[in-house]
């Protein structure tokens, strides 16, 4: 977590709660990232499928899984699909809420390019209608992560929240242990983060990061996960500047 002292200085002490989060525009954030299919997402959901299907029996009886700080992202919600009764998403933003909700009463045919990179995997082939597998699974609350019941779901999901919801560092290690230890212990787990980003704009308004690298985000998943696995998904196309990559760690949540 090395910054230049400037930047340091500029955001110290500025927190999660500083932030209107009410105000993430949603439609324009799902159109900057989501609209049409990128490489490092697609190598994203076929990492992740890939270690879901390794860890569980693609049967949904009584699971639940957790996708917290959703926002206007359907795909980690889709990769429990196979395996949960439950899928449940906690997310703090309101306008990111009335989004979710819509969006998975009927989701827009664009996310079916995300389902096709699943479909390839053999258990996601038992989910004959995503769309409606969705609708009934799905359930939206909106809740901090901070706010997060412990020892509650059997896997999980956390896709470029905790290093992009504060400023401050022991802010994103607080935002990894809540993630961490609302899982029951040896709930499997996908957790991405942008790597070395100091922030990022959602149409006209700045929202914060924490810049972090493999091994800060390897040192405070470990405290409450086992890592199985953790890199950096390369693309030759980035999103837009001021980042390094995305990191992708998979795990177990411990006991
Ligand atoms: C960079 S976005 C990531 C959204 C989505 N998971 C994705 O993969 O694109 C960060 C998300 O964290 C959410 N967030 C911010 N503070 C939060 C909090 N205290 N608890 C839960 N979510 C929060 C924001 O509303 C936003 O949806």
């Amino acid at each position: 977590m090395r910054q230049p002292a400037a930047a340091v200085k500029a955001t110290q002490g500025v927190y999660n709660a500083d932030f209107d989060w009410d105000g993430f525009n949603s439609d324009w954030y799902c159109a900057h990232n989501y609209v049409s299919l990128r490489d490092d997402d697609t190598a994203i959901m076929t990492r992740v499928g890939e270690f879901f299907q390794q860890h569980l029996k693609p049967s949904t009886a009584q699971r639940r899984g957790l996708d917290v700080g959703s926002g206007a992202n359907l795909y980690p919600a889709m990769s429990m699909l196979p395996f949960c009764e439950g899928v449940e998403l906690r997310e703090f933003s309101r306008s990111n809420v009335r989004w979710l909700n819509a969006q998975i009463e009927r989701y827009d045919a664009y996310w079916d390019e995300f389902w096709d990179v699943y479909r390839a995997l053999p258990a996601y082939q038992n989910v004959s209608n995503p769309r409606e597998a969705l609708r009934k699974a799905a359930k939206v609350e909106r809740m901090s992560i901070f706010e997060l019941p412990e020892r509650e779901w059997d896997m999980g999901t956390m896709f470029f929240v905790a290093e992009s919801l504060t400023y401050d560092p022991r802010e994103f290690w607080r935002a990894v242990e809540c993630f961490g230890r609302a899982l029951k212990p040896g709930a499997p787990f996908a957790a991405a983060f942008m790597a070395d980003s100091r922030g990022y704009k959602v149409d006209k308004t700045q929202f914060p990061a924490v810049a972090v690298d493999i091994t800060d985000v390897k040192d405070c998943l470990s405290v409450v996960c086992e890592v199985i696995d953790i890199d950096l998904v390369e693309t030759k196309k980035p999103l837009r500047r001021g980042y390094g990559g995305m990191i992708l760690a998979t795990g177990v949540a411990l006991s």
